[in-house]
């Protein structure tokens, strides 16, 4: 059966990318920021995941405002890297795991969460900028990925608790997989970050930290928190936290926090990211 060993969560600013891509990573402004993942790398190259359940957004690079799926999943054997108008970061391309993606898919629509399935998508800076984050600048990652998107462009986005939901569907739908894989669930996206209009440049490191400490210890108040409040407190591009609780619901009643790390900013962006465990028993 396939086993949910981990959980990450982390910003995906696309600057970090071009930090890495452009070999910035020392200078005086990044430093402190990669230093934050330095603990994260050395887990992640102990626990060695076969898949990573990927859960991001898509910044119109694959979809346009003409269709926006609330929720997808991407099916493909591979996803290319998209050009988000530099041209494509210089990074491997994802590899997906589509059999288990397939039974994903089927699993959550049955258990109805009504999934798009995607056979062709570029992935951008969403999914790529975390897995430079973890994995550095491999020849090819070290992994499987299965990419969920989320809407989180265009009103309305799902609400915190759909995503809670959605995530326990989703552990659900991964231990019913027959083959032994160690899956980790990852969300990305946030912390607190307004890219346009009068508040622009918006940070909350108050909203910030007590999200980061209830994801551990008090996701049922994370679960309630309305679309409102993500923006009046997080901002508008705040509301990507939302994902982060699908990858919350998926790590079921117990996580252990393993790492925390909470830097700003990072382009126009509160940086946030946590490494959960499981309990030994559910691994
Ligand atoms: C920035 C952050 C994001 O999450 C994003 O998707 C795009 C830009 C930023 O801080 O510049
Ligand atoms: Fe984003």
């Amino acid at each position: 059966m396939a086993r949910i060993t981990g959980g990450v969560t982390t910003s995906h600013v696309p600057a970090i990318g071009a930090a890495i891509d452009q070999g910035k990573t020392d200078t005086e402004y990044w430093a402190p920021l990669f230093a934050g993942y330095e603990w994260s790398k050395k887990w992640i190259a102990n626990e060695k995941p076969d898949v990573i359940v990927l859960v991001y957004n898509d910044h119109a690079s694959a979809f346009s405002l003409e269709m926006i799926p609330t929720f997808a999943i991407g099916c493909a054997d591979e996803f290319p890297i998209a050009d988000e108008g530099f041209g494509p970061r210089p990074v491997p391309t994802v590899k997906g795991h589509a059999d288990l993606a397939c039974h994903l898919a089927q699993a959550l629509i049955l258990d109805e969460f009504d999934m798009t399935v995607i056979n062709q998508m570029a992935v951008d800076h969403g999914l790529t900028v975390p897995l430079s984050l973890l994995f550095g600048q491999p020849e090819e990652w070290p992994v499987r990925v299965v990419p969920i998107a989320v809407n989180v462009i265009q009103y309305p986005p799902p609400t915190g608790e759909r995503c809670f939901k959605l995530g326990q569907a989703l552990r659900r739908a991964i231990e019913s997989y027959d083959e032994d894989l160690n899956v980790q669930v990852w969300g990305t996206g946030g912390m607190s970050h307004q890219l346009q209009g009068p508040r622009a440049g918006l940070i909350n490191q108050e909203f910030d930290n007590n999200f980061l400490t209830k994801m551990a210890d008090d996701v049922d108040e994370l679960r309630a928190i309305p679309h409102l409040e993500y923006l009046r407190e997080a901002g508008s591009e705040g509301i990507e936290l939302v994902m982060w609780l699908i990858m919350r619901g998926a790590l079921g009643d117990t996580v252990s926090p393993l790492h925390r790390f909470y830097h700003v900013p990072a382009s126009n962006t509160a940086v946030g990211h946590l490494v959960l465990g499981v309990p030994e028993e559910s691994k």
